[in-house]
Order: C-alpha cells, then sequence, then structure tokens
C-alpha cells in the first residue's frame, strides 16, 4: 500500500501561495508516498494546473452530497473533479463543529465524492472530554458506522482519525494511543466493508510536524498524515513526505 501525505490548507492561502506549491513540486519530483494538497476551494484550479504533469495531486475540503442546485455558496464533488481534484476531504471536525454536520450527512457526501470518482477523505476523531471519559473507542466506532459507505472500497476510501484535542494544539496522543485507534478502526472497517479494509489508507491527524512525523508513521496501521498547520510551508510538509518516503 502506497502511504499518504495529504495537507490541508483549512482557510488560508491566496494564489501568493502557490510559491510554496512549486517549490514542494520541484523538491520532490518523485516521493515515495502519495502527496497530496487540499487548498481552499478558490486555488484548486490555479493548484492542480501547477500540479499537472508533477507527482502532487490536489483535492477539496468538502463537497455537498448534492451534484448541482439551488445551494448557494456550495460546491459539489462534480466541481471539485472538474477544477482538477483528485481527492476530498468530508467530516473534518471543524465542518463537524462549525456546520454541525452529521455522520449521516458526512456519509451521504463520501457517496457523491466517489461518484464523481474521486477518492473520500473520512474523518473520525474524539474530543478531549470523550477521551477523559473513557469513550474514544465508542466515539470512533459510531462515527466510523454512520460516516463510511456501506461498499466503500479501497481504491476510493481513506479514513483519517483526528483527536479533535490535537489539532492546531501542538499536543498528540502517544504512540500507544495512536496504535490502539489505529488497531481498532482496522478492525471495525474490516467488520463493516470486509476485505477491503486491509487496503484503506488510515491516516493520522493532530500536531503532525517535521521533527514527530517518523515516530507516528512507525506506528502500525499509520499509512500516512493529514496535516493542517505544517501542510503550508513546503519545508515542513516536504520533510513529512520524505518521512513517509523512509
Ligand atoms: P494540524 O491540523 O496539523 O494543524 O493540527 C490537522 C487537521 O486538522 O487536519
Amino acid at each position: 500500500m502506497k502511504k499518504l501525505a495529504a495537507g490541508n490548507w483549512k482557510m488560508n492561502g491566496t494564489a501568493a501561495a502557490l510559491a510554496e506549491v512549486q517549490a514542494l513540486i520541484a523538491a520532490h519530483p518523485a516521493p515515495a508516498c502519495e502527496m497530496l494538497l487540499c487548498p481552499p476551494a478558490t486555488l484548486i484550479g490555479h493548484m492542480a494546473s501547477l500540479a499537472k504533469d508533477s507527482a502532487l495531486c490536489v483535492g477539496g475540503q468538502d463537497c455537498h452530497p448534492k451534484a448541482s442546485g439551488a445551494h448557494t455558496g456550495d460546491i459539489s464533488a462534480i466541481m471539485l473533479k472538474d477544477a482538477g481534484a483528485s481527492h476530498v476531504i468530508v467530516g473534518h471536525s471543524e465542518r463537524r463543529t462549525d456546520h454541525g454536520e452529521t455522520d449521516a450527512l458526512v456519509q451521504a457526501k463520501a457517496v457523491a465524492a466517489v461518484s464523481a470518482g474521486l477518492v473520500a477523505i473520512v474523518c473520525v476523531g474524539e474530543t478531549e472530554a470523550e477521551r477523559d471519559a473513557g469513550r474514544t473507542l465508542a466515539v470512533i466506532g459510531g462515527q466510523l458506522d454512520g460516516s463510511v459507505p456501506a461498499g466503500a472500497v479501497a481504491a476510493s476510501l481513506v479514513v483519517a482519525y483526528e483527536p479533535v484535542w490535537a489539532i492546531g494544539t501542538g499536543r498528540t496522543p502517544t504512540l500507544a494511543e495512536i496504535a490502539e485507534v489505529h488497531a481498532f478502526i482496522r478492525a471495525r472497517l474490516t467488520a463493516r466493508i470486509g476485505v477491503e479494509a486491509a487496503g484503506v489508507r488510515l491516516l493520522y491527524g493532530g500536531s503532525v510536524k517535521p521533527s514527530n512525523a517518523a515516530e507516528i508513521f512507525a506506528v502500525p496501521d499509520v499509512d500516512g498524515a493529514l496535516v493542517g498547520g505544517a501542510s503550508l510551508k513546503a519545508a515542513d510538509f516536504g520533510a513529512i513526505v520524505a518521512a513517509l518516503g523512509t
């Protein structure tokens, strides 16, 4: 299985930031892992043109479950594909919190993504209060059951484990805690989608940076990372890409 370094720019970046993308592409012409950046929708077309004939893939950060219609401000999976995206993140905790997205909505978005020909990166993760209450695995199990489409296949599904309390905080779970959750996710996916689960990339996300990437990538069942802040600079994201290739 090829590992995946995915960057999530969130609501950051204007055209000036594309210089970082040029630097990343130049520094990593043939990485050992798949390399993906998910910029704001306004930059997808630009970034996809820059990334043409390079090792960089481009993705969206969200999509609407419908293909088109009266949904002001929303973007469909078909539109992302048309703009040059190959992947889309669905169910990021910031979407779940800021926009009240439910597991059922996240699942509908994942279905739309796959039918548009995109790889869906489905995000799950517990809050700090849920971890403190010993509910981490129960929460993640529920999110997986509710958000992963029935019949999902490895070629078009990635699952990202992102503890909400680790996002943008500089805090990370212990390696043993990451291992426990990733093993649990693999088992729960196997119960849900059978043998396909073995080939689904499981990303860890939450305060991944060059200094902790290698140790996190050595954890069993960690098949890559979803990186926020450290994906904005080519040097930092490139170091994480390189850590996945060793
Ligand atoms: P972070 O964000 O790397 O800045 O913690 C990760 C994410 O939210 O995907």
